[in-house]
């Protein structure tokens, strides 16, 4: 796949995986392609863990779902990203940002705009979305045939120090590298954010990884070979828009058009 392809064509895959294992020539190119990604002063501060073994992975996934699920209910998710979530085409294509939530079961269409407000705590507990959702999450972990780790040592990593910046740049280049990979050789990638937003939830993997006090868990990914014909999850979202790249990028000065 030509380069400028991958990257306009990649996208995080939010349906199940193929029921394959990753080739061992798949993994090693995963890998070798990560450890290639630039670093402050060539400090290579990541380390990764590829998880394969079905157990662990089946151990995440029931904590991811559990994240979701108590997210929803305590009500977090939605005060913090209600801001990105769209419901119509024509929502999105104005804002040309966020999420639109396009996909719902029958029952919970007519609430589509409520379930994501302030109002939505009532219809999410009514309708018990916060465990539709929990249970979407663990079956997309659980059926994942693969989990890429991303840690960062804890020398560079420091956050109120430059090099903790430094490192989070290095370690966003190592994703994009891999979410490109992936992109070329038919596989996808999801971000498994959920459990990072409860640090009791996020140091049970890290520890389950063994994760040395030295290092610091940073980011799960769930990966695997795609197909289009994969049904969606029972709640789905899309966000393929960008804005113009008029309104993103200025000549000369803040401001100042392109053209
Ligand atoms: C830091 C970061 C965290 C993200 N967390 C999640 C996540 O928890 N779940 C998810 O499905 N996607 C997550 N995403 C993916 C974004 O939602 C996605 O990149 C964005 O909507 C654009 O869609 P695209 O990747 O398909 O182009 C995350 C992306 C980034 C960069």
């Amino acid at each position: 796949m030509e380069l400028f392809d991958a990257i306009i064509n990649r996208r995080t895959t939010n349906t199940a995986f193929v029921n394959k294992k990753i080739s061992q020539e798949h993994l090693d190119l995963l890998v070798k392609m990560a450890s290639h990604a630039p670093s402050h002063f060539n400090s290579q501060p990541w380390r990764f863990i590829v998880v394969e073994e079905e157990d662990c992975i089946k151990k995440i996934a029931k904590i991811a779902g559990n994240s979701m699920t108590q997210l929803m209910d305590d009500g977090r998710f939605w005060k913090q990203y209600r801001k990105y979530f769209r419901f119509s085409e024509e929502e999105i294509e104005k804002t040309k940002d966020g999420i639109h939530i396009d996909h719902l079961p029958a029952f919970l269409k007519p609430f589509a705009k409520t379930i994501f407000s302030e109002a939505g705590a009532k219809i999410i507990s009514r309708f018990r979305v916060s465990r539709i959702l929990g249970n979407d999450e663990e079956k997309l972990v659980a059926t994942s045939p693969l989990l890429f780790v991303i840690l960062l040592t804890k020398d560079e990593y420091k956050k109120e120090e430059l090099s903790g910046f430094y490192s989070v740049i290095s370690m966003g280049a190592v994703i994009q590298t891999l979410w490109l990979s992936t992109t070329a050789i038919g596989m996808g990638m999801q971000f498994i954010s959920t459990p990072g937003e409860i640090p009791e939830n996020w140091k049970a993997i890290s520890d389950m990884l063994n994760v040395p006090d030295t290092f610091e868990m940073m980011a799960i990914f769930r990966m695997g070979y795609t197909d289009k014909n994969i049904p969606r999850p029972v709640i789905d979202w899309k966000s393929s828009q960008r804005k113009d790249i008029t309104e993103l990028a200025f000549k000369n000065n803040f401001g100042g058009s392109l053209k």
